[in-house]
């Protein structure tokens, strides 16, 4: 049965058809007609106009938490306002309408046309913390498996594996891919793949744009790589800094489980993320949080029996109420990055952090940890200034008004990351504070 069916039978309200009452043409249509029409995109000056950001600042820490342009802000007020007109009418019809009015499911749609992959193939979350530890929980590991990770992950896909590890009893390993991003090649990060998995080796878990460092690892050609000798062993990408800054169709990047954060480059609203797998791989998962989306689990529940069939996204995605104005006006963000043009969208990010690294270089007191090449990076230029703390540097470019961040990691680098609410001439106002600093 199609989990769209009978959402509506799934928490059984006879008050549905007072919903349909109340809001003749559906809460979609009822929403689209509160929502102004998306801005013309067709210049940078007017997408950084779609951004509420203080002007006192340049912003080059906008991948840690997005700042709601106003296509998002428009629909989460639109959603805001209707929920609090009618809660119970508009959650119940959001959530339980047949498939062309689901909210959630509109929304799977959306998100489906951009990762170029199937709406069931989409689950909704909250954080790519929260994705990895669905995906890690989920896999069935057991005693003798091994999880084979680098030391370049952030610390929620490591803590993800590490409980996940302890709770079964597999054990969790950490490889090193390069000793210096900047000097990295595709080869060598091919090669010391390879050379890490063992027998045991069940899973691999790599980060598509690390952010200790900037490197963007090419997935693609890792995951071909891996996929040619080793087919059994599946590959979990946490890609939260590459959706939205680089041009890749991830459903056919080779990843088994892509998770991600949508609350950073793709301006989603804060506190939604996604997990794309195909069906053969969402049937490996245990769910770790009882699902709202899935009628199977629930008509299994009403019939006291184990669900009969294989597990699915809708299945994995976290049930219980929850702030869905913002998972549904997740829409926005895709069909905002949409209407720019993901290729568009990845050769701006690219020029503005081209042109902060050639200018950064020219300096000899500062090093720049990411690689040059455009295809080994992406949004994030991670970089040291001799004799020069990390938090000095942060602190010294935010008296210049300018924020930076640092990376959260037992290596720590100052970070600028140029993105779409940045101008060229904003990039060379915090490359002069760099240098103004290095002295
Ligand atoms: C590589 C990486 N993975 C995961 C996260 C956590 O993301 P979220 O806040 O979506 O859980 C971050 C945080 O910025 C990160 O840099």
């Amino acid at each position: 049965m199609s989990p769209s069916v009978s959402r509506r039978q799934f928490l059984a309200l006879p008050a549905a058809a007072g919903a349909v009452a109340l809001l003749p043409a559906g809460l979609l249509a009822a929403i689209a007609a509160e929502t102004p029409a998306l801005p013309d995109l067709s210049d940078w000056g007017k997408v950084r106009a779609q951004f509420a950001l203080d002007p006192g600042y340049a912003h080059f820490a906008s991948f840690f938490i997005a700042s709601h342009p106003a296509p998002v802000r428009d629909a989460i007020e639109a959603y805001r306002r209707s929920i609090d007109q009618n809660p119970f009418l508009v959650i119940e019809q959001g959530l339980f309408e047949d498939a062309a009015h689901n909210v959630p499911m509109q929304v799977q749609k959306e998100l489906a046309a951009y990762l170029g992959g199937e709406p069931e193939q989409v689950c909704l979350t909250r954080s790519t913390t929260e994705s990895l530890a669905l995906v890690y929980h989920g896999l069935p590991l057991k005693g003798g498996d091994e999880v084979l990770t680098t030391v370049h992950d952030h610390y929620s896909h490591h803590e993800s594996i590490r409980l996940a590890c302890h709770r079964t009893g597999a054990t969790m390993r950490k490889i090193t891919l390069f000793e210096e991003a900047s000097k990295a090649t595709t080869d060598q990060l091919v090669e010391r793949l390879l050379q890490g998995i063992k027998p045991g080796t069940r899973v691999v878990g790599l980060t598509w744009v690390h952010s200790a460092t900037g490197m963007r690892l090419p997935i693609r050609q890792l995951a071909a790589a891996l996929k040619a000798r080793h087919p059994e062993v599946l590959l979990v990408v946490d890609g939260v800094h590459g959706i939205g800054a680089a041009d890749e169709t991830v459903a056919t990047m080779g990843a088994d489980f892509f998770c991600a954060g949508c609350h950073k480059w793709m301006f989603a609203p804060r506190g939604t993320a996604l997990i794309w797998a195909k069906s053969e791989n969402w049937a490996r998962l245990r769910p770790t949080v009882p699902t709202f989306s899935d009628i199977e689990v629930y008509n299994a529940w009403m019939e006291d029996r184990e669900p009969a069939t294989p597990s699915n996204a809708a299945r994995m995605a976290p049930g219980g109420f929850h702030a869905f104005e913002h998972q549904w006006a997740m829409s926005a963000a895709f069909r905002m990055h949409a209407a720019m043009g993901r290729p568009r969208v990845a050769a701006r990010i690219a020029s503005l952090n081209d042109q902060l690294k050639k200018n950064l270089a020219q300096n000899r007191k500062i090093t720049i940890h990411t690689p040059m090449s455009g295809d080994l990076s992406a949004g994030l230029v991670a970089f040291e200034i001799d004799g020069l703390k990390t938090e000095d540097v942060v602190k010294r470019l935010l008296e210049r008004k300018v924020i930076a961040s640092s990376s959260p990691y037992a290596v720590s680098y100052p970070r600028l990351a140029p993105s779409l609410v940045n101008t060229p001439e904003e990039v060379d106002r915090a490359a002069r504070a760099v240098h103004e600093i290095a002295g």
